[in-house]
């Protein structure tokens, strides 16, 4: 295995945003480091890492929990979307982040499945096909880290997702807990936290057409054309005919583009972008797939951040190689997981909260891809003997500023489940709404 993490000093601009807090800072700040490096998980599969220290002008990072960000795609990075779009100290111009979580917990951003942002393959057959391959390779990459990063080993180690970032999480939630019962991982894992999840991809199909009526974005003849390709994605998935329910999902998503005058899937108050001509890649034989990947993983690399990413960003942490593109393998990434993408994981969901991990289910309000009424069915699917308990609990009101009556989230929680609806954002929650995101990362991770 090889492990190569290289470290650097911290950019003057993470100085200022420590600053910027008017607060005093308790020791010399050269201790805000990062660190990365690549892990080869199998052979010709090599995985890309990038660990920041927490930067708290208030606390060291060994009292601040480990936040590990998964994006979604499959395909589209996390250090690169995740990192300067989301949560990260910088955003896609490096100017800092306001809402960053790292005040509040050190952050990993791993390029998952292998092939993703700076993460890659050597031979084609090396790419990951299924989630137990995608959950198997994380473990390699988990045991190098904190093998070699041994201060983290007692820190209390989250991980938090966005879209098929949800489906890995649970999937590598569930290993990493096997492998700590096992003695083979040493690490403090404390809880998984499941975004705009691609957990029950039915339950958000069905869920489409009711959703977008309600909001005045389909009219009769509409809902009647998306609900009846939403039942042919249903049949095709009862007969386990997993890659024609991924084709008939595009179908459904381009009923809806039809019907709704190009409603945005990931925040429908805002219009999609123009679908560029990728379809005619050489590596796309069937149009549908080349539209999903536009669709759930092109737009998480488009040109101002790929410029970025392979620019600057490579030049600074001079161990990629050359002949690695941050993103080029990500079209590759995508189409080997075509079987696994219909597959539900709600089975998965329900062992991790048997076994006592702590799970916690956001979801933004506006967004349509996986829309917070699909999320609820499937969370009502589990058979998690507490789950009575839980539904009849009342939610609470939640306010990021607690000098505004504005209500930013709702929140229900009983026992190792907790649930938050993320008013006012799509499906990206911290780039949409990111003093809720932070507060919410702040209350999962018990420091509020
Ligand atoms: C912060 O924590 C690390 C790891 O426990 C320790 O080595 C370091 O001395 C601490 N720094 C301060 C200023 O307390
Ligand atoms: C594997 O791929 C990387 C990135 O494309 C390349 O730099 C490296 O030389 C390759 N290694 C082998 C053994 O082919
Ligand atoms: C899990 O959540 C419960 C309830 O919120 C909390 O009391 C407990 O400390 C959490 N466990 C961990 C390891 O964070």
């Amino acid at each position: 295995m090889e492990l190569a993490p290289r470290s650097c000093p911290v950019p003057p601009l993470l100085l200022l945003l420590g600053l910027s807090t008017g607060a005093v800072i308790n020791w010399p700040t050269e201790e805000s480091k990062e660190v990365w490096g690549y892990v080869t998980v199998r052979k010709d599969a090599h995985m890309f890492w990038w660990l920041y220290y927490a930067t708290s002008p208030y606390k060291n990072f060994s009292e601040l929990p480990l936040v590990m960000w998964l994006q979604g795609g499959p395909g589209a990075s996390s250090t690169g979307f995740g990192n300067f779009e989301e949560i990260g100290p910088l955003d896609h111009d490096l100017q800092p982040r306001r809402t960053t979580w790292l005040k509040s917990a050190s952050l990993l951003f791993v390029d998952n499945p292998v092939g993703t942002g700076f993460s890659y393959v050597n031979k084609s057959d090396a790419y990951a096909r299924d989630l137990a391959t995608v959950a198997s390779d994380m473990m390699v990459l988990l045991k190098a880290f904190f093998d070699c990063c041994k201060d983290f080993q007692t820190i209390p180690f989250y991980i938090f997702s966005e879209s098929y970032g949800g489906k890995m999480a649970a999937g590598i939630a569930l290993e990493l807990y096997k492998a700590i019962q096992q003695g083979t991982i040493r690490c403090n894992f404390a809880g998984v936290a499941l975004g705009d999840s691609w957990i029950s991809p039915i339950d958000s199909v069905l869920s489409w057409g009711p959703y977008l009526y309600s909001m005045s974005l389909l009219d009769d003849q509409g809902l009647a054309e998306v609900s009846k390709v939403a039942e042919e994605v249903l049949d095709a998935l009862s007969k386990k005919l997993y890659q024609e329910a991924t084709k008939l999902w595009g179908k459904a998503e381009m009923v809806i583009e039809q019907n709704t005058d190009g409603v945005n899937f990931y925040n429908i108050l805002t219009k999609n972008s123009p679908v560029s001509t990728v379809a005619s890649s050489l590596e796309f034989t069937q149009k549908h797939l080349a539209l999903l990947f536009q669709r759930h993983v092109r737009h998480l690399q488009q040109d101002a951040l790929s410029q970025l990413m392979n620019g600057p960003i490579r030049k600074k942490l001079r161990i990629i190689p050359e002949d690695c593109t941050w993103g080029g393998q990500a079209a590759s990434v995508f189409l080997n997981m075509e079987g696994d993408f219909m597959k539900p994981a709600i089975s998965i969901v329900d062992s991790l909260l048997e076994a006592g991990v702590n799970v916690t289910v956001y979801n933004g309000q506006l967004d349509l891809i996986v829309d917070t009424m699909g999320q609820e069915t499937w969370m009502r699917k589990l058979k998690w003997e507490e789950l009575p308990k839980f539904n009849q609990l009342k939610w609470k009101p939640l306010h990021s500023d607690p000098t505004s009556s504005e209500t930013s989230a709702f929140v229900k929680s009983h026992k190792n489940l907790a649930f938050y609806w993320i008013l006012r954002a799509g499906h990206m929650v911290p780039s949409d709404q990111g003093d809720t995101a932070l507060k919410m990362m702040r209350l999962v991770t018990q420091q509020e």
